[in-house]
């Protein structure tokens, strides 16, 4: 293993991370996110060295707007940019959110495959005279412009090159090359952008970039390969976030860069001490648990469970480890905290964790904390991130106030409950088959809904019948998905929480879908 404290820069290429979380991640089905933790999540990737940072879509509706241009305006170093469709109206709307950042971008697209031409129903030469005009009047409002030809891996050649030398002509700086429905492959993802570097005339003058999405799970691979072929900007998102399989992961091509800068001559400014905390919040915020396998976020990807594995690790780390834990950010201790731990230490450990607290959420977190600590004999840190997650609800309209549950072998489940919906506590006594159908009944019947349960997940958070148990619930209403996510040692009282979060997260969406939204198809946007 080569020493990765400071990965040497020296000779190699500079490759620059372009984070979409918030845009293409967001926009994948569930993945809402309340405007604060955009906010939040745009400070942790501006914290961590990501050069640019695709806030959303401002015309997508007013709380995409909002969130554009408020993470605008506090970006301190990232490039802040805001997506756009080939329309002027969409170009404006992106530029008065991403103008108040002190380095703005705008990013406009149209989908060039002939799949793509047909949604407009526009020519060949039509498209091309609209790129033109398109990027033109985003040139004139902004001097650093990013064009896409969505689509462009299955567009025809010729075509990709002359639209990409139209865009490059009418001022486009950086030109992005998307793999849309991640379909390419790797050794055809270089050749791409090798092909046109080569061939389209002015490409030298400006950056090429990639952005892959998963389908076929080559994201990663096909990134890197069309950074070997010429490409010095990669998007991806955290924890691969993105519309259907996803998009490539961002802590996988800045690790893959750092730990094999023998093969690949690249570099990235990420502090890769922080992949981990801001993993943890994208999962959390997102309603996206990241499998256990997953690479270098994932919990067992650091973990050696069988007797060879481990005995090897004790004689030398490197038998089996080609990255250290530190380096992403896992501090090697878990010291657990028990019911006499204080606030202090409380405070002192999700620091540790990379978690930053105010004081009324620390509060919140150490009232829970104690709760949890009197049922559990140690709590870890997995519990304590899970409490974290369960406490960050600030913005919500329906709180779960109290929740008592009568279940046994000899009849239905009652469930007791009382919510504050909008301010004003309500209760309600339903029965059910078993208690958490009883539960979601009676949610249902203080918050009529039509939303329909698309998936029920329970998790231990870490071992012992005492663990806490995290539940995701996923819910879909007029073609609206969102995901709640809680914890708590009572699985039913997890599961009531989850479901409230969901429903909050599908008030959240339903407010974003305004009426200057209905006319966009987010299946448009890969
Ligand atoms: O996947 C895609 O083509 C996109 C574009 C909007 C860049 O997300
Ligand atoms: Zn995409």
């Amino acid at each position: 293993m080569t020493d990765q404290k400071t990965p040497a820069t020296e000779g190699k290429d500079r490759v620059l991370i372009f984070d979409t979380t918030l845009r293409d991640g967001e926009q994948s089905p569930g993945a809402t996110m309340t405007h604060a933790e955009k906010l939040e999540i745009a400070e942790l990737l501006d914290d961590m060295g990501v050069d640019i940072i695709e806030a959303g879509f401002p015309i997508a509706s007013e709380g995409d707007f909002r969130a554009v241009s408020e993470i605008a305006k506090r970006s301190k170093n990232a490039v802040i940019c805001g997506l756009a469709r080939a329309q002027f109206p969409d170009i404006d709307r992106c530029w008065e959110a991403v103008r108040h950042a002190e380095r703005p971008r705008i990013h406009t697209f149209i989908g060039t495959s002939p799949l793509h031409r047909a949604i407009p129903n526009l020519t060949m030469d039509q498209m091309a005279e609209r790129i033109e005009q398109t990027v033109t009047h985003a040139r004139n409002l902004c001097d650093n412009v990013q064009w896409s030809p969505m689509d462009a891996t299955r567009t025809e050649w010729d075509y990709l090159c002359r639209v990409v030398e139209i865009a490059i002509k009418a001022g486009a700086t950086t030109i992005n090359i998307p793999d849309t429905v991640g379909y390419t492959a790797p050794v055809e993802s270089a050749d791409l952008i090798r092909r046109l570097i080569e061939t389209v005339p002015g490409a030298d003058a400006v950056i090429f970039a990639t952005h892959c999405h998963n389908d076929l799970g080559m994201a990663t691979a096909n990134a890197l390969a069309a950074v070997a072929g010429g490409a010095r900007q990669i998007e991806c998102t955290i924890n691969g976030l993105g519309e259907r399989a996803g998009n490539t992961a961002l802590e996988e091509v800045v690790m893959a860069l750092r730990v094999r800068g023998d093969i690949m001559p690249f570099y990235t400014q990420v502090d890769t001490k922080k992949i981990m905390h801001i993993s943890r919040r994208v999962a959390t915020v997102s309603g996206f648990p990241v499998q256990f396998n997953k690479a270098i976020v994932g919990k067992n990807a650091f973990a050696h469970e069988s007797g060879i594995h481990q005995d090897g690790m004790l004689k030398n780390k490197e038998t089996f480890e080609i990255m250290r834990p530190e380096d992403v950010g896992l501090s090697g201790t878990s010291l657990p905290l028990g019911k006499h731990s204080g606030r202090a230490a409380l405070r002192a450990k999700l620091k540790d964790l990379g978690v930053e607290v105010g004081d009324n959420q620390l509060k919140d977190i150490f009232v829970r904390f104690k709760e949890l600590a009197d049922r559990k004999k140690e709590v870890f840190d997995d519990d304590i991130l899970a409490l974290v997650t369960a406490t960050a609800d600030g913005e919500d309209r329906l709180q779960l106030v109290n929740l008592r549950v009568v279940c046994g072998t000899g009849g239905p489940a009652t469930a007791e409950l009382e919510m504050e919906i909008d301010g004003k506590e309500v209760s309600a006594t339903c029965q059910g088959d078993g208690p958490v159908d009883a539960t979601f009944k009676a949610v249902r019947m203080l918050h009529p809904n039509s939303a329909r349960l698309q998936l029920y997940q329970v998790h231990a958070v870490t071992e012992g019948t005492d663990a806490q148990a995290t539940v995701s619930v996923r819910l879909e209403e007029d073609g609206m998905i969102a995901t709640g996510q809680s914890a708590d040692t009572d699985t039913v009282v997890a599961s009531a929480r989850a479901y409230v979060n969901a429903l909050n997260r599908l008030l959240i969406r339903r407010g974003k879908t305004g009426k200057d939204v209905k006319e966009i198809s987010y299946k448009d946007v890969g």
